[in-house]
């Protein structure tokens, strides 16, 4: 007998017809003569129902069904008298493939804290909870690749392993085949990275970026959608140390058309989990809203979670500069009434994500692209403006989340870049590879990256990083 998915299961109407279902027991509920099991496959948030007659199922079996077990059911579908559930399956036959022990399984049968279960993050797939996130995620992936195949862009890997720093920021995690005890030295006592694997220092790439322009100047429009790697000490709700990123570069394409591209993206990865993913975002959301319940009245939400998507997708993203920026935090009642943290200093200023957060939530009140950035706080790639203070540079700025995208169009001129380069103390030597693109057909081009994990914040309203992802990393933890 083929085996049957609980999705498909769930909403079947062949009444009498033998099925075989296989999953894990979420709960088990005894009555007189029956137990009730409820069992997850991990296909969709519904568990199947599962009667265990114990006229027919030995209680010896019974009696291993806990929260947790994984099972074999062959049973009757019949038509369900209760409520919440088209149908249940009448076991025939029973068989427990796995035990689990109720004396020692973490994972009881009742709400755990997203502490918690960050500590047990190997169980806590088994939620419904990180069911409904990992489902999210999986749909997030398959839409972000359908949305560039659909316009004709090519997917290219670019390498894990890098010698340069494409951010210019010095956050790399270093790689190395040396026995760090005992690492061969230079005349000089330094580290003699020559006689390293590859026979110089080397890093996990913070960014596909720079490989990423190499492959459009040639292919025209190209995605990278890979692990990126930052070795930056922020223990925030909001950074990984490993997480994912997808970065487009288009050549021929300007600052604008780069951000057209990103609100055209981010809207239709929003409308793909609108309609992909509705009953687990109902799940989530529902989730939200009982959060809320034990808020106070004025800090709870005025939107639920899928208002807030559909928020998105309706309304044009607000465009402003930087500068425009700085005038209306400048003036804004959170400065004057000394509200912000950091209070916004003078132009030229990085702009914190409380700042990003009070133009989104409390000023514009939707998603705004802030342009043209002082150069002094961008990385040396980004082009140029005429006004030698500036760059054109495009962050995009969410809700909840701050910056959410990060990106530029490119300086394509050789000078231009050489000069910063040098300027900003970027070693030029080493990225004769990425000058070579702008000495041979140089074209205007424009990307930008978006970090996965920050769009999963938005989407399924979780809070921290930390659950969208499986296994994060951050400061002081790399576990499982
Ligand atoms: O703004 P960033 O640093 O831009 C780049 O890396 C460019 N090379 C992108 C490009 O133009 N191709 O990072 C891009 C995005 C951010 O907007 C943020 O969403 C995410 O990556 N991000 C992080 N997400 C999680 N944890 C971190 N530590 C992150 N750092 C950046
Ligand atoms: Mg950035």
């Amino acid at each position: 007998m083929k085996r049957i998915k609980i999705s498909d299961l769930t909403n079947s109407e062949e009444f009498g017809s033998e099925v075989l279902v296989m999953g894990w027991v979420r709960t088990v509920r005894d009555s007189k003569n029956v137990a009730f099991i409820a069992m997850n496959d991990g296909s969709c948030l519904r568990n199947a129902q599962i009667v265990a007659d114990m006229t027919v199922i030995d209680a010896e079996i019974i009696d291993k069904i806990n929260s947790g077990a994984s099972l074999r059911v062959v049973g009757k579908l019949v038509e369900s008298m209760g409520k919440g559930q088209k149908n249940e399956v009448q076991a025939i036959s029973i068989e427990v493939l796995g035990e689990a022990n109720p004396d020692h399984y973490p994972m009881q049968p009742k709400r755990h804290s997203l502490e918690f279960l960050r500590e047990n993050a190997h169980l806590r797939f088994r939620t419904n909870l990180f069911g409904a996130i990992n489902r999210v995620r999986h749909n997030m992936i398959f839409a972000v690749h359908r949305f560039f195949n659909d316009r004709g862009f090519y997917n290219v890997h670019t390498p894990i392993i890098t010698a340069s720093d494409a951010e210019g920021a010095g956050e790399m995690f270093h790689v190395t085949a040396f026995d760090m005890k005992n690492p061969p030295k230079t005349k000089d006592g330094d580290i003699d990275w020559s006689k390293d694997f590859f026979g110089h220092e080397t890093n996990l790439t913070v960014s596909g970026q720079l490989e990423g322009e190499l492959a459009a100047m040639a292919l025209s429009q190209i995605y990278t959608f890979g692990p990126t790697f930052r070795a930056e000490n922020s223990n925030t709700s909001r950074h990984l140390a490993e997480f994912w990123m997808i970065e487009p570069e288009v050549a021929f394409a300007d600052n604008h058309d780069n951000m057209n591209l990103a609100e055209d993206m981010l809207k239709y990865l929003v409308d793909y989990a609108l309609k992909n993913c509705a009953e687990d975002l109902e799940f989530l959301e529902q989730r939200l809203l009982n959060e809320e319940k034990e808020k106070p009245q004025n800090e709870r939400s005025e939107m639920t979670l899928r208002e807030k998507l559909r928020f998105v997708l309706d309304n044009d993203f607000e465009r402003i500069t930087y500068t425009e920026a700085i005038d209306i935090l400048k003036n804004s009642p959170a400065q004057k009434k000394k509200k912000f943290v950091y209070p916004i200093q003078d132009w030229g200023t990085d702009l914190q994500s409380e700042h990003e957060r009070y133009l989104v939530e409390k000023h514009f009140k939707k998603p705004v692209i802030l342009t043209d950035y002082p150069k002094e706080i961008k990385a040396f790639y980004m082009k140029q403006n005429p006004d030698g203070k500036t760059v054109a540079a495009m962050d995009v700025l969410f809700p909840q989340i701050g910056e959410i995208i990060g990106g530029s169009q490119r300086e394509e001129n050789y000078d231009k870049l050489m000069t910063r380069m040098k300027e900003m103390n970027i070693p030029a030597e080493s990225m004769w590879w990425y000058l070579d693109t702008r000495r041979f057909g140089s074209a205007v081009h424009a990307g930008f990256g978006l970090g996965f994990e920050r769009l999963m914040l938005f989407v399924t309203g979780m809070t921290n990083i930390r659950d969208v992802i499986p296994f994060p990393r951050t400061p002081k933890n790399a576990a499982f």
